[in-house]
């Protein structure tokens, strides 16, 4: 699908979490069989997905979110505004602490969309998950 980015300037929420939904079809999780799938908007409008990828060595696991953080990394994009992220059992579901740090890496300033069922969708500043942050700015003191 989005293997290469794609420009949507008009992209809504629930188009964005729609994708995050399309995308968790391709997650590898024989051994949750928790599927996630997200979807970002970069700045300049590119879309990129990514999904879960487990590993039969467990902690090798990568969450969906950070595959697609480095998805937008590896084609250029480095500026997320936006990302929404979808489960296989269709209840909201928020990145993980680990992926929020990643987050904030790439766009201080963006949004987490989440979805419930079909059609609820929320939205949250990334600051508002992740208070008193890291960041690059705290290495250049
Ligand atoms: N997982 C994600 O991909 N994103 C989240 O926000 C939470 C957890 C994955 C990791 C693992 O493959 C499975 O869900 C169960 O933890």
């Amino acid at each position: 699908m989005y293997n290469q980015p794609m420009e949507e300037k008009e992209m809504t929420d629930l188009q964005l979490a729609r994708l995050a939904v399309e995308a968790l079809e391709n997650a590898y999780a024989p051994y949750s069989r928790f599927r996630v799938g997200a979807a970002l908007v970069t700045d300049d409008g590119a879309v990129f997905v990514g999904v879960n990828v487990e590993n039969a060595s467990y902690g090798l696991t990568v969450c969906a979110e950070r595959v697609a953080i480095f998805n937008a990394v590896s084609s250029g994009h480095r500026k997320v505004a936006r990302i929404a992220v979808a489960c296989s059992n269709g209840q909201e579901v928020f990145p993980c602490g680990a992926c929020r740090q990643v987050l904030h890496e790439f766009g201080p300033g963006m949004k987490v969309v989440t979805l419930a069922g079909d059609e609820k969708v929320s939205s949250y500043s990334l600051a508002s998950l992740l208070p008193h942050s890291f960041g690059p700015q705290d290495l250049q003191k």
